[in-house]
């Protein structure tokens, strides 16, 4: 009995024991036959600009897993045989860039993105960035940048879905499946990689690089759930943030890295290190050298040292020395082999030739919906625009025709000669006179003598369109600004412009929210790009003539003044919400100490933006019904149905986006005053009405707590479907 009892056991074991995934088998094989330098080469990933023989050699003797920036397809091969046929056991190469908002076909900056509040163009864009940069080569880009980002000084707003939690978590997913598609190993489908991780958004004075300082219960409810929405998605690949998160470099954060991302969310995919963050950490002043740099990033279970030379100049040594574990080696190499497994490398390593791969016509087209998309109507006075009846245009404006700002940061392989400007579109137009002349040279120029020549254009047409905002080299990456208003000579340009009594279109393009109250005011219309890609100005023609109507909305608050900054909609009620509000030239002179109030606002500002998150405005209007609940109780393990009727009472069938907030009035934790929770697109044709649903579950209303546990409190929550992050009038609900 005893026997039949063990055998039994056994074979119950052996039929329970789940057959390992042949992707780990293989990890398995080939991780017993390599040696600790192979192992350690493959952590290493190095700058693969040009093919010397210097690196041709690295990359033989197995001291190279990836080059990132090489993006000539014959070179990409060619080192691509060095490691397959040349090196000892012909590991491939994965080959990385930074393809942020497009490879050659240029995207709105992931902001413009998700101003369209339309996932399906995000990830369409995404589909055609890969298709394109993998014909290069390039199998893992750098992307989605999905850092909350409250602070418009910071130059990385540019690149990330904007402030709201909600977003960058939906806008992410999306351009990582448009990356990758279902099928990793696919030859167009490329390896996305969710930055920075974590807390980067939050750098103190919005200035790049700088330390951040994030309680746990924030880091929980604000910062971490993009990176497990991307989790989620099955994102392939993590990036380590250069920020010190509340002292900790996170290239060095065992909490991050291995307590939050591997332990909690038992992520099986590769982290990297950011460009040189594993050496910043001297620097930081949290490692004493390059060695004990590579010790903390290697016990801190970041796989892959991106430039710092940390890993294959003291992995070796510190193995020997017990500093870091042989295993922990091995668990970095299964990740980064399991990418390369995922991506089919071992089978199929080099690149086949791509006929036409670049600016299909259906690319640019994509790319054109996806910037008419995001361009937002701030103003429209008189409804000068659609424009109609106009025989005459003044292009003016150091934008009007600048192909390598309208595609914005992050474009290493973007050609502005491509760029389409809306000087170009405009006069591709038949029976439109452009008269154009940017009175400007760039968004900076100070110099103010071009400026009568752009107002004796404007005197010679029937409209003024004025192309502003920022030159592209005035975001992204360490391009953080204290002031945020129009640079240059700008402003000065708009009030001679406008003084000459012609309709006055404002078109900005920006990488960040600006403060220009006063020259909105000048103007009678105003267009909101965040830096729109390739098709900027196609896109803004057919807007501007009303081929199309526009439907953008604002995925980050417009302060009025830097000095409000960081503003963001789901802020705190605070003790004293502002009330009574009297401003800074409204105070009696002598006034008593308390007499003007005491809530919470600035006296030279208020306490609303310029314009709110989710603003945006149509050639047409929408009335918002109230929201019917299918409910007013919420169990905990139920849910309510939300629908709300939109109508389109104007002329023009156009997109609206109605966007679903809730409040948790009372709570064990102060909650925002209102929280994103859902929002859907929706097309409605003039005069008619559409019914908009969601589904709200105790999950949706879940928040951090103390003792860093995440759920839905019972108590009373406001509801709201509405326009925009102020409008709408709340329905109640109790969660039981
Ligand atoms: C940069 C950026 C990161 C980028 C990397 C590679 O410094 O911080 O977002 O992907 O280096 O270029």
């Amino acid at each position: 009995m005893k026997h039949v009892c063990i055998w039994g056991i056994a074979a119950l074991m052996l039929a329970c024991t789940p057959t390992k995934d042949p992707v780990e088998q293989k990890i398995d094989e080939l991780l017993s036959q390599m040696t600790l330098q192979e192992k350690i080469g493959q952590m290493n990933q190095l700058n693969g600009m040009g093919m010397s023989d210097d690196l041709k050699a690295q990359i033989r003797e197995g001291r190279v897993g990836s080059l990132l920036n090489e993006v000539n397809v014959d070179v990409v091969n060619e080192m691509q045989r060095v490691a397959v046929e040349e090196s000892r056991l012909g590991i491939p190469l994965i080959f990385a860039r930074d393809v942020i908002h497009g490879f050659k076909t240029i995207f709105p900056i992931p902001l413009g993105q998700a101003a369209t509040w339309n996932p399906e163009i995000v990830e369409a864009g995404a589909r055609v960035a890969a298709k394109e940069a993998t014909a290069s080569g390039i199998r893992w880009t750098f992307s989605p940048m999905i850092d909350v980002s409250r602070d418009a000084r910071w130059g990385r707003i540019a690149e990330s879905y904007g402030e709201d939690t909600y977003i960058n978590a939906v806008m992410g997913v999306a351009t990582i499946k448009g990356y990758q598609t279902d099928n990793l190993a696919d030859s167009t489908a490329m390896a996305a990689c969710a930055k920075h991780f974590c807390g980067y958004g939050a750098s103190e004075s919005g200035k790049d690089y700088n330390t951040t300082w994030i309680p746990e219960v924030q880091l929980r409810d604000v910062y971490l759930p993009s990176f497990k929405a991307a989790v989620d998605a099955g994102c392939a690949t993590f990036m380590c943030s250069f920020n010190d998160i509340n002292g900790v470099p996170s290239t060095g954060s065992k909490f991050l890295n291995k307590r939050i991302l591997r332990e909690e969310w038992q992520y099986d995919g590769l982290l990297v290190t950011d460009w040189g963050s594993m050496q910043q950490m001297i620097p930081h002043g949290y490692c004493s050298d390059m060695k004990d740099a590579a010790e903390k990033a290697a016990n801190a279970a970041v796989d892959m040292d991106m430039m710092s030379y940390g890993y294959i100049d003291h992995l070796e040594d510190l193995v020997k020395e017990g500093k870091v574990s042989e295993k922990t080696i091995d668990e970095a190499v299964r990740n980064i082999l399991r990418l390369k497994f995922r991506l089919g490398l071992f089978e199929n390593p080099y690149t086949a030739k791509v006929e036409n791969p670049y600016y299909r016509p259906e690319y640019l087209e994509t790319a054109k919906q996806a910037a008419i998309e995001s361009t937002i109507l701030l103003k429209n006075d008189n409804n000068v625009l659609p424009l109609s009846n106009v025989t005459s245009v003044a292009v003016v404006g150091p934008l009007s025709n600048v192909g390598v700002d309208q595609i914005g940061t992050w474009c290493f392989d973007g050609e502005p000669e491509k760029s389409v400007t809306p000087m170009q579109a405009f006069q591709q137009l038949e029976n439109v006179k452009v008269i154009a002349e940017p009175g400007l040279q760039y968004s900076r120029d100070k110099s103010q003598a071009g400026i009568n020549k752009a107002v004796a254009a404007a005197k010679k047409a029937d409209v003024v369109l004025c192309f502003v905002g920022e030159e592209a080299i005035l975001s992204g990456e360490a391009k953080c600004r204290a002031d945020i208003s129009l640079p240059g000579a700008q402003s000065q340009l708009i009030k001679e412009l406008k003084a000459t009594g012609k309709p006055l279109v404002l078109v900005v393009m920006a990488g960040r929210p600006l403060t220009m109250g006063a020259e909105i005011n000048m103007a009678d219309a105003v267009l909101w790009q965040f830096h729109a890609g390739t098709m900027a100005g196609p896109a803004l023609a057919d807007l501007i003539m009303g081929k199309a109507v526009p439907s953008g909305k604002l995925p980050v608050t417009m302060p009025k003044m830097v000095g409000q900054v960081p503003m963001y909609y789901s802020h705190k009620n605070t003790g004293r919400p502002a009330s009574n509000i009297t401003l800074i030239d409204d105070i009696p002179v002598a006034a008593g100490q308390f007499s003007i109030g005491s809530t919470s606002y600035h006296l030279d500002a208020g306490d609303k933006p310029l314009y709110p998150f989710g603003y945006g405005l149509s050639y047409t209007s929408f009335e918002y019904g109230q929201p019917v609940l299918s409910d007013s109780v919420m169990k905990q393990d139920g849910q309510i149905t939300v629908t709300c009727q939109v109508k389109n009472i104007g002329k023009y069938d156009a997109y609206e986006t109605a966007q679903l907030y809730t409040r948790d009035l009372v709570a064990s934790l102060c909650q925002p005053v209102r929280q994103l929770k859902g929002f859907q697109k929706v097309w409605i044709k003039a005069g008619e009405t559409a019914t908009v649903t969601f589904t709200v579950k105790p999950a949706d209303l879940a928040f951090c707590h103390e003792d860093m546990a995440t759920y839905a409190e019972p108590g009373e929550f406001h509801l709201w479907v509405s326009a925009d992050s102020q409008q709408g009038i709340p329905v109640k609900f109790v969660l039981k």
